[in-house]
């Protein structure tokens, strides 16, 4: 039983999202991990050193970076994949997969993430749309065959920070002698469908009837299309974070039917789910 108590502006949003017909749409980013101690790699800890130089991650997640110095950017990558793979998804991603239980295919999560929590808590695939890719999984794009594959379990889950690519792990990370590359989307590449579900995000926010936004600062493309096809149909919109000075914010402020309410996702997402599981399952649809 979650202690917060919403405030009367959200339940009646979330009460005029259950009563429409169509889907109810998450869209998460880093904050909704960040209590199961993933850091969001813009802070201090974010730098990458290679050599004498020091990378931020938007220097190094690039295709121009992965040609210029493929096993540095993969190192950083099987880092990043040994910190996600010792955290544990939280109360917030587990909030979820008991909603989705509820709601079955009508609740879609349109996760910006790629550590896989929302995957390993028990949300499904098909109804989870990783929109930038999953560091547990890799490519072969120049094979032709663009179907992300699972990084070998062979390859070390305490990768240290700094350890280079074992000539032995460069052959796990290949096929027919081609280094494959991380199935996550770089800085200078483009949203699609096929690896990315580009267009199910958009045509499911174009739908929807309630869009919840849980931990994310609003930096990238998709996302604002996703939260501008929800505004422009004024359909409630609802905001959930650690801090206000978001882009998402200050659309919930402005939206005629926008609310923001600030605290932990950990809190928050557990208490909405909560609220929609006791106030909506008999308006199923
Ligand atoms: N609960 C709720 N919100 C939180 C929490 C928490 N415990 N901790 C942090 N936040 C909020 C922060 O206030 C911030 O607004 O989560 C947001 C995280 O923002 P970013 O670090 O910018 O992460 P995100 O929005 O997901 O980044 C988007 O940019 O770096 C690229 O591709 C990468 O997917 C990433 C995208």
């Amino acid at each position: 039983m979650s202690e917060v108590t919403l405030p009367g502006e959200l339940r009646r949003l979330l009460d005029l999202g259950l009563g429409g017909s169509g889907p109810i749409v998450f869209l998460t980013g880093a904050g909704i991990s960040a209590e199961s101690g993933i850091p969001t790699f813009r802070g201090e800890e974010g730098y990458w050193t290679v050599g004498s130089r020091h990378y931020r991650p938007e220097e190094l997640a690039t295709s121009s970076a992965f040609r210029a110095m493929p096993e540095e950017v993969w190192s950083w990558y099987l880092y990043r994949r040994g910190v996600c793979r010792r955290a544990d998804p939280n109360p917030a991603h587990r909030a979820l997969v008991d909603l989705e239980h509820g709601f079955h295919e009508r609740l879609v999560v349109i996760t910006q993430n790629v550590d896989g929590l929302h995957l390993r808590a028990g949300s499904t695939p098909q109804l989870t749309y990783q929109i930038h890719g999953n560091l547990d999984f890799m490519r072969f794009d120049d094979s032709g065959d663009r179907t992300p594959t699972e990084i070998p379990p062979e390859i070390d889950q305490d990768w240290e920070r700094g350890r280079r690519v074992r000539a032995s792990e460069r052959e796990l990370l290949s096929r027919e002698g081609t280094l494959g590359r991380p199935h996550v989307l770089w800085f200078d590449e483009h949203y699609d469908e096929h690896l990315f579900r580009f267009e199910s995000s958009l045509s499911t926010a174009a739908e929807a009837s309630l869009l919840v936004v849980v931990g994310t600062s609003g930096v990238t493309n998709l996302p604002l299309q996703v939260a501008g096809q929800a505004l422009r149909r004024n359909v409630p919109f609802v905001v959930l974070n650690r801090d206000e000075d978001t882009s998402f914010a200050e659309l919930a402020h402005r939206a005629p039917r926008g609310h923001f309410e600030r605290g932990p996702a950990g809190e928050l997402v557990p208490a909405v789910t909560e609220y929609m599981m006791t106030h909506g399952l008999d308006r199923l649809a």
